[in-house]
């Protein structure tokens, strides 16, 4: 469970104060399929990247089955990441020299594991996302939707607890985004992952199971959907 109480983030760029984030109290249960919803500006980013242990909070605490990672230090947030998230961005961030069985694998490397679990690991979670035959493809031999394919295999390839989806869908078409959309939500339901994405993207909304909207910096609303 993620409990996020009264947190607050403000950015302060030379004179000018950003209030990112204003106090927002938001409770994410084990397997969940939750969006954050907003337009530019209104916090999404902030809000994953706090939960993401990459960014500090001003005031307030965010618990992970009852741990304080707000408030660990460099090295123990490192663990913790690598130990129990996933991340997806929008623009993939795949390592463009590596092939897509590489850049799955390489996910692998930092964890004590054989080379043979490794590749079957990868090959396994290839197949799931709908890779299978491609894994010798680099990046730039993939389309967005496949090399997004590949990202969210790299991030589910550790089996983490959580994965943090900041606007997977921006670049792609519709079509391509809702496909992106439909491989998270069955990797959720199949794993148990609990899966946390932010859109500003309308069709994206529409297949949250929860949907949060924030607005300048603030929950403005929080729907459960069947
Ligand atoms: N590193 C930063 N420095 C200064 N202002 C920032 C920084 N990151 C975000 N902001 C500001 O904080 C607000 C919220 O940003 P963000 O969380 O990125 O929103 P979203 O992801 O919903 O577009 C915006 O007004 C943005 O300009
Ligand atoms: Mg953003």
């Amino acid at each position: 469970m993620i409990a996020i109480e009264k947190v607050t983030k403000t950015y302060v760029s030379g004179d000018v104060e950003v209030k990112a984030l204003r106090g927002v109290d938001l409770t994410i249960q084990d397997g969940e399929f939750i969006s954050i919803a907003g337009p530019s500006g209104s916090g999404k980013t902030t809000l994953l990247n706090l939960i993401g242990c990459i960014d500090t909070l001003d005031s307030g605490k965010i618990l992970i089955d009852g741990n304080p990672v707000y408030d660990l230090d460099k090295d123990a947030k490192a663990l913790f990441r690598r130990e129990t998230l996933g991340f997806i961005f929008q623009s993939y961030n795949l390592i463009p020299v590596l092939t897509a069985f590489e850049n799955v694998a390489f996910a692998l490397n930092l964890l004590d594991m054989d080379d043979k679990e490794i590749r079957e690991r990868t090959m396994a979670i290839l197949a799931e996302v709908g890779l299978q035959g491609m894994e010798d493809r680099r990046p730039n031999k993939l389309s967005g939707g496949q090399q997004q394919r590949v990202a969210i295999a790299r991030a589910l390839v550790k089996n983490p607890k959580i994965i943090l989806a900041d606007e997977p869908t921006a670049n792609l078409d519709s079509h391509t985004g809702e496909d992106i959309l439909k491989l998270m939500r069955e990797m959720n339901e199949k794993h148990g992952t609990t899966f946390i994405f932010s859109t500003h993207d309308r069709m994206v909304m529409d297949y949250a199971k929860r949907l949060v909207s924030l607005h300048d910096g603030l929950i403005q609303n929080d729907e459960t959907r069947s």
